[in-house]
């Protein structure tokens, strides 16, 4: 499974970055407002650490606005993805977008049959929200699983990206099932090199370590 960090903030993917498990890149709006830099000098500089896919964000309510928006945003690097809204005009521009040779990746994904429109589309990536999802008494995850079988079923080629990811059973969950990419916070990454065994078993190696005789 790849891992994207979910993040605008080149320090957040400069440490993820050095962990040596950054496959990828996701934004949204609400990640720049929170560092609060543009869009294009922040993409830019993300595509400068991270030799992967970068999703930006097209905002544009119709299908013919997000595509131009979209024509913009690619031109920002060759590894920029477009962020599409689903939705019909998010779709239409998916099919456009697609069309052109630019990648896309369906945001704001909450059912099974919105991610088999997205693959119909011809979406590069389809983003399933899991966490949004829990937050409303779904169960995210088994909506990831449906889109899966769905997918295999037909062979789709839309990578499914879980997004949304909210804790490190969120991610065994989504690498249990076979999905393509996880688009992860740094607080999660960061949770998963994790174990109170692994802490205990250092404490006492250092311990030990102090009992072992030195060369003197
Ligand atoms: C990823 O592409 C999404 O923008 C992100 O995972 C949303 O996560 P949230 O529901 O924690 O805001």
């Amino acid at each position: 499974m790849k891992f994207f960090i979910d993040s605008a903030d080149v320090k957040e993917i400069r440490a993820a970055h050095a962990m040596g498990c950054v496959d990828g890149v996701t934004t949204n709006p609400s990640l720049l407002a929170k560092v609060g830099r543009g869009l294009e000098e922040t993409i830019r500089e993300i595509c400068s650490i991270v030799d992967g896919p970068v999703s930006a964000e097209a905002v544009s309510m119709t299908a013919e606005e997000l595509v131009k928006e979209g024509r913009t945003l690619a031109k920002l690097h060759p590894n920029v993805v477009v962020k599409v809204p689903m939705g019909v005009e998010g779709m239409k521009a998916t099919k456009a977008l697609t069309a052109e040779g630019i990648k896309t990746n369906v945001t704001l994904v909450f059912s099974p049959n919105q991610a088999l429109l997205c693959a119909k589309a011809g979406a590069t990536f389809v983003s399933p929200f899991v966490g949004r999802l829990d937050d409303v008494s779904e169960d995210g995850m088994e909506m990831v699983r449906q889109v899966l079988t769905i997918y295999r079923a037909y062979g789709y080629k839309t990578q499914v990206l879980v997004a949304s990811v909210r804790n490190p059973v969120h991610v065994l969950r989504a690498a249990m099932m076979g999905a393509d990419v996880a688009t992860i916070p740094l607080s999660v990454i960061q949770q998963l090199a994790q174990h109170p065994l692994t802490d205990a078993g250092i404490k006492k190696f250092l311990a030990d370590w102090e009992k072992v005789p030195k060369p003197k």
